[in-house]
């Protein structure tokens, strides 16, 4: 496994493999990587010659209140679990490489971006579109994984890649949770032992919501209450900042369950913000 801090020095080792017919996989990260993350750099390594895992904590997508300087980093570990996963090489440039100028350039996929995480963090999905441009700039012709935990992620990048032409065939990947169903995140590691098993109500809740449909419910006004009141049974968890019921493309929001569905919520537990989400066919 190559470790390159450099964007240039990416291209030659990407240039190379490409010139010998290697596919190439990439996983972009912010770093302090857990089993959700190595799901991603497997399942590149099982489709691709060459994996490329970024990692970087990019200070675009962070607003002034949120925890940038204090965001979770472990480099060692990270490339261990890069490696154990079947990384080949790893970026992991500092911000002036990325930025070595104030960035007055930036992507934004209106609408899809207004919404939920948009609605609650208004610059943080121009952040994303906008680092990861310049990612799939780097990485050049590939595919690229994003995990189903950042579900609006996914979707904004899928069409940004398709709206902008980006070589890039995206490749969402389902989300890897905890023992206890929590799904596992970066900032699970500011959660007390205490806040960690009273947030698997997230994930429960979803699975009741989803009986619940399955077993003739369609109306999302009601989905939703029963999401709230059985999270409202955890004190440690707050009130859900939303829970969004939505046509899985589009992210349209759906008044009655029907086609393809993702319920996707965030509710605070202790510091972090945690998200969680769910899928369901409706027929
Ligand atoms: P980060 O939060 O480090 O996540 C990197 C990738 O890992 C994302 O595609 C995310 O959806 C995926 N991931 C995280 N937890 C997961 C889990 N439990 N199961 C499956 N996949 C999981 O998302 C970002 O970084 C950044 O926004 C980035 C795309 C790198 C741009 O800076």
């Amino acid at each position: 496994m190559l470790v390159t801090k450099t964007i240039a020095e990416t291209w030659t080792l990407l240039d190379a493999a490409r010139a010998q017919g290697k596919s190439i996989g990439m996983v972009p990260t912010m770093g302090f990587l857990h089993a959700g993350h190595a799901s991603l750099i497997k399942a590149s390594a099982a489709d691709n010659d060459v994996t490329l895992t970024t990692i970087f904590v990019n200070p675009l997508q962070f607003s002034a209140d949120e925890d940038l300087s204090d965001y979770p980093r472990d480099l060692a570990r990270d490339l261990e679990i890069c490696e154990q996963a079947g990384a080949t090489i790893v970026l992991t440039p500092v911000v002036e490489e990325m930025y070595p100028q104030p960035i007055i350039t930036s992507v934004t996929v209106s609408e899809l971006g207004e919404s939920m995480e948009g609605a609650q963090r208004p610059t943080h999905f121009a952040g994303v579109t906008t680092v990861v441009s310049k990612l799939f700039n780097i990485g050049g012709q590939c595919r690229a994984y994003f995990g189903e935990k950042d579900y609006q992620q996914l979707a904004i990048v899928r069409r940004m890649a398709s709206d902008l032409s980006f070589p890039v065939e995206i490749v969402g990947c389902p989300i890897v949770r905890e023992e206890n169903g929590l799904a596992m995140s970066s900032r699970n590691t500011y959660l007390s032992p205490e806040q960690f098993v009273a947030a698997s109500v997230l994930q429960r809740s979803l699975r009741s919501a989803v009986d619940l449909a399955l077993g003739g419910e369609h109306d999302a006004a009601t989905i939703r209450a029963h999401i709230t009141s059985m999270i409202a049974t955890e004190p440690l968890v707050s009130e859900p900042d939303y829970v969004a019921i939505v046509d899985a493309a589009s992210l349209e929001p759906l008044d009655n369950l029907s086609g393809e569905v993702r319920i996707i919520l965030a509710a605070q537990v202790g510091r972090p913000r945690l998200l969680d989400n769910i899928g369901l066919t409706i027929r």
